[in-house]
């Protein structure tokens, strides 16, 4: 057995805004089969620590940004997690991310350097008597870490791989909080964490950790590209030998169209039409007999919403009809709103319904995923158990897990759906 700390600020079942949620939740059994064993370090978030109750605490700390805190450690279901238990941080009601103003929380550098600083420390110290390899970051949030472990001393004796999954997020705080977060002067630099005179979370992580990954081989090629890197473009090139794009899985016990609690009369994948009828009056539809397309996702820029909205008149004209569950930027959610008051065969669920994204996998005929940018994307994979077509982007992740129906595929029968470019509306 290898040992790894995987250190995420999301992670399924417990704790879900998106993707890296279901892939840092499943990596640990996928790893397990491997010879690899992942403990996982969590914020202790209130759903977490109610999750956790009777946890072992195994570090105290007097003063971590701003407050006491404690590592606690033990298991839910199949994970072996350590949490950082930090009232002052994580205690509070609302998104994990955002406050009720639906901005960052303002502590958020504060928040994921104690997340990082903390995987440091049991990556240099061990936690009760367990000590990792490898140190397995995702994303900005925990991007701090191979600082501190410099900073400790400790950088060389464990490694660091620094998982992208998201570059749009950088995790950006001003020079002023340099002290707070102990950081180093001399790191403060354009060939560190420096960027553009803040200091830049996810640029230290990909400035000085071991090796970078990202989540599909085609967006690691993107990344080194202008239109894609925002703005880490240029430091991605300098780490390009260091880079890797390994595709994301799914959870195969999750997502499993023959044992899903969430569907009420699925079977198998062939028996779509039951499933396709509940869900079109769930979602209070009249079917036209047309393809059924559905989205679940995140509405934000990235994922190409609102060209799938100037898309709707000639969709719904040929006979197709649409379900969307999203939620996110406020404008988006309001022209999904009108569009499905307007157009009748358009529905759309504002909100977050895990069980109901999963009845939507299996009574849809088609996922539909026109996203500008996208690492791996999950729910056109999950259309592939559920046979539900993926119609996408051909972009990132989404051009490396698609067959696309041309000529070729369709005649050699490994077609698997559609992709389009350029992503535009037409
Ligand atoms: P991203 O991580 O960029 O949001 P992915 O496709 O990798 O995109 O992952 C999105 C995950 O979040 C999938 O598991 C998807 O089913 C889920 N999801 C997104 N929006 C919703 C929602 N409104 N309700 C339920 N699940 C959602
Ligand atoms: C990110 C990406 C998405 C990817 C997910 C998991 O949120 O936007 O494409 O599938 O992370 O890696």
């Amino acid at each position: 057995m290898r040992h790894v700390l995987s250190v995420a600020s999301e992670c399924a079942p417990l704790i879900k805004t998106g993707g890296l949620a279901d892939v840092a939740g499943a990596l640990p059994g996928a790893m397990a089969a491997h010879g690899w064993r992942l403990r996982t370090l969590l914020p202790g978030y209130p759903v977490v620590m109610d999750a956790l109750k009777g946890a072992r605490e195994i570090r105290a700390e007097t003063e971590l940004m701003g407050g006491p805190a404690q590592l606690l450690a033990g298991e839910i279901g199949e994970l072996e997690l350590l949490v950082l238990d930090a009232p002052h941080l994580y205690d509070r009601s609302g998104s994990i991310y955002l406050g009720p103003d639906g901005k960052d929380w303002p502590d958020n550098p504060e928040r994921f350097a104690a997340l990082s600083w903390m995987a440091a420390a049991i990556a240099s110290d061990g936690a009760a008597g367990w000590q990792p390899e490898v140190l397995h970051l995702h994303d900005w949030q925990s991007a701090l870490a191979p600082v501190y472990l410099r900073e400790m001393g400790a950088s060389d004796s464990v490694g660091t791989l620094l998982t992208i999954h998201n570059i749009a997020f950088h995790g950006t705080a001003p020079a002023a909080k340099l002290k707070g977060l102990h950081l180093p002067q001399q790191g403060f630099q354009p060939d560190g964490f420096e960027y553009y005179g803040n200091i830049s979370a996810l640029k230290a992580g990909l400035v000085f950790a071991d090796k970078l990954s990202t989540v599909s081989p085609t967006y690691a090629r993107e990344l080194l590209r202008p239109e894609f890197g925002m703005g880490l473009d240029g430091v991605l090139r300098t780490r390009r030998a260091d880079l890797v794009g390994i595709l994301n899985g799914i959870d195969e016990t999750a997502w499993d169209p023959k044992t899903d609690a969430a569907i009420r009369t699925y079977k198998s994948p062939r028996k779509k039409s039951a499933n396709r009828k509940l869900l079109i009056e769930e979602f209070g539809l009249t079917d036209t007999g047309g393809p059924l397309a559905v989205v679940i996702s995140r509405l934000t820029e990235q994922k190409g919403l609102d060209m799938l909205l100037e898309a709707l008149p000639a969709f719904v004209a040929r006979g197709g009809q649409v379900a969307l569950l999203g939620s996110g930027e406020t404008a988006l959610e309001q022209a999904w709103q009108e569009a499905a008051e307007a157009i009748p065969q358009v529905s759309a669920r504002i909100g977050y319904d895990e069980a109901l994204s999963h009845r939507m996998m299996a009574g849809g005929d088609a996922v539909v995923v026109p996203s500008r940018f996208e690492p791996c994307g999950l729910t056109q994979l999950y259309g592939l158990r559920y046979g539900t077509i993926p119609v996408v982007a051909m972009t990132g992740g989404l051009a490396d897990t698609v067959i696309r129906a041309n000529d070729a595929a369709l005649a050699a029968d490994v077609a698997t759906g559609f992709q389009f470019f350029p992503v535009t509306a037409d």
